[in-house]
């Protein structure tokens, strides 16, 4: 078993957030998306981050894919596991905003407790909660990795939306359906969030 570690103190640096926002102008934030596999969370972080960078400022992708193969590795999809993973991701996502970057936080992040944790972590104003949604209907045709397929005929235990629970946000500050809105559409409503709360010009 670990032993957490005792004697540790807070040390402070001299280069503050704002010295290093002022370095890249602009001001970090977190974009948590939370949404069903499948539902395009990945999709529209990627283009964001595209369309931000375009307009000359940093954006970073956190995505639930790939930060699984590195610093979560050793976790799986057990409620307990997933968890861990959302508790992680926030610590992440809190450290790249206050580096100054718009985080895009691409995870299931099925758990609403988990989310509010997130939140928690961070100063109102730098965290945005969005719904990516499409209806379990919609996720499981476009099945873009095969996996409800697979859950479906029981290979894949706790897949979220068929034996594992998915918590929709009561009340994100944005709500993108991907059933009715093109992928152009939505990013754009995204970056229009974005540019209400002063994040981008
Ligand atoms: S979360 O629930 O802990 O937030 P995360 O976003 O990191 O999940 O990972 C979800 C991705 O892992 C899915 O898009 C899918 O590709 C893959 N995956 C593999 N097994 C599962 C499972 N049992 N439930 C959900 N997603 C799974």
């Amino acid at each position: 078993m670990t032993r957490r570690a005792t004697h540790i103190t807070r040390h402070e640096g001299v280069i503050t957030r704002a010295e290093r926002e002022a370095l890249l102008g602009q001001r970090g934030a977190t974009i948590w998306l939370t949404g069903l596999s499948g539902s395009g969370k990945s999709t529209l972080a990627v283009a964001a981050e595209a369309e931000i960078v375009a307009r000359g400022k940093l954006a970073y992708v956190l995505d639930g894919d790939n930060v699984r193969h590195g610093l979560n590795s050793d976790l799986g999809f057990s409620p307990a596991d997933r968890v861990e993973n959302i508790r992680r991701i926030g610590e992440v996502a809190k450290l790249f905003t206050d580096c100054g970057v718009l985080v895009f936080s691409s995870f299931i992040s099925p758990y609403r407790a988990d989310r509010a944790r997130a939140r928690a972590l961070l100063a109102p104003g730098d965290f945005f909660e969005v719904h990516v949604h499409a209806d379990l209907a919609t996720c499981e045709r476009r099945d873009p990795k095969g996996l409800y397929r697979k859950a479906r005929a029981g290979e894949i235990p706790e897949f979220t939306g068929i034996s594992a629970p998915y918590e929709a946000p009561e009340n994100p500050e944005l709500r993108l359906d991907t059933a009715e809105q093109t992928v152009e559409e939505s990013v754009a409503r995204l970056i229009a969030q974005l540019e209400k709360t002063g994040h981008l010009c």
